[in-house]
């Protein structure tokens, strides 16, 4: 039985981005694995949400996490501020991780030109608390779309500087994980780049029938294409990826042999699309509503998933500690 770790961000609703990314993983290895995900309420305050906002979207993100199927029976769900144990192992990790590797990290670099105005120390080490997040419970896998390549190695290079550091075999190091195959990127509907929470390219979950209609049928599209067999462009590509994950293979086979013809009508392509992707969340969105409505439900999962982990935090906390030489007198 192998140790998985995962966790989203409590920054907004999960998008179709998540589902596929992080999520369907998650869902596939939680019978049998051991399983923690989280919700990354530390990470969310690097934006500086005010305290409504931070506690409403948690409770959000638990009902969206549980409505797609995570089961507390088998996974421990847990909020990563109710294991403060992780913000010592954190700031342990610190000590070890220099600046300048943290200033070359992409995720830095992006953030630092998209928010000049706020670049805080919590930007700086957020993949140090990312590490924390991972080896505090000893992971060897972790679901994570593509984006989060660059942190794993880097998760990676933490937990090997430890152990080299301190000359022990402690922690393990963690790969992220898709079922042996390619990391996923799920693109947004705006022409490039990947499906995101704030740039206003998503699908969320939670997003109506006619709200994600009406998003798909104004997604970016081409001229059409001009000759046979064609290479599609970048924003047809980045529609029949998202067909690929959820739609039926021969509908993705259909739409695809109609551009290699020049016969593709992009309006059909999206109608079937939108109707393809409102299947997927449908059933999701009525689950999210029933378990935003019955709070003691969650107050229980939130509360085993806590000492749970807790308990597995809290003893790599006591080991790291005598590792390092705090030891009692
Ligand atoms: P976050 O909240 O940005 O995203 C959560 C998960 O969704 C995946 N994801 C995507 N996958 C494919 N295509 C997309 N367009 C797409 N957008 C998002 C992300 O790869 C991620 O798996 N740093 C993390 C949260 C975190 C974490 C951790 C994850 C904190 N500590 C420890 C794993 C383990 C983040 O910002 O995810």
């Amino acid at each position: 039985m192998d140790i998985v770790v995962s966790g989203i961000r409590s920054t907004g609703n999960l998008h179709l981005g998540n589902y596929y990314g992080a999520m369907k993983n998650f869902l596939r290895m939680q019978d049998e694995n051991r399983c923690f995900f989280f919700i990354a309420d530390y990470h969310a305050l690097t934006t500086h949400p005010k305290p409504m906002d931070l506690a409403g979207n948690i409770r959000q993100v638990l009902a969206e996490y549980l409505a797609s199927g995570i089961d507390p029976e088998k996974a421990t769900i847990f909020i990563q501020s109710d294991v403060p144990e992780v913000s010592e192992l954190y700031l342990l990790l610190n000590m070890n991780a220099y600046v300048g590797e943290l200033e070359r990290t992409a995720s830095f670099k992006e953030k630092i030109r998209k928010h000049p105005d706020n670049i805080n120390a919590g930007l700086l080490t957020y993949p140090v608390l990312m590490a924390a997040d991972i080896i505090i419970h000893k992971a060897k896998y972790v679901p994570v779309g593509k984006d989060q390549e660059q942190h794993l190695e880097m998760t990676r290079r933490f937990a090997r500087r430890f152990n080299m550091m301190y000359e022990v075999d402690y922690f393990p190091e963690p790969s992220a994980y898709n079922f042996g195959q390619q990391l996923v990127k799920i693109p947004g509907l705006d022409g490039s780049g990947k499906m995101g929470k704030s740039e206003g390219n998503g699908i969320f979950l939670f997003d109506t029938p006619e709200e994600i209609r009406k998003k798909v049928m104004k997604a970016v599209t081409d001229a059409g294409p001009r000759s046979l067999n064609e290479e599609p462009s970048e924003p047809i590509k980045n529609l029949f990826t998202i067909m690929e994950v959820v739609s039926d293979p021969s509908t993705l086979q259909y739409f695809k042999e109609k551009h290699a013809t020049c016969e593709i009508r992009y309006g059909d392509l999206k109608k079937q699309l939108a109707e393809d992707i409102i299947k997927v969340t449908s059933p999701i969105r009525e689950r999210i509503v029933e378990i935003l409505a019955d709070k003691p439900y969650m107050a229980k999962v939130v509360k085993s998933g806590a000492e749970r982990a807790r308990e597995s935090a809290s003893r790599t906390v006591r080991e790291v500690r005598e590792i390092i030489g705090y030891r009692p007198f």
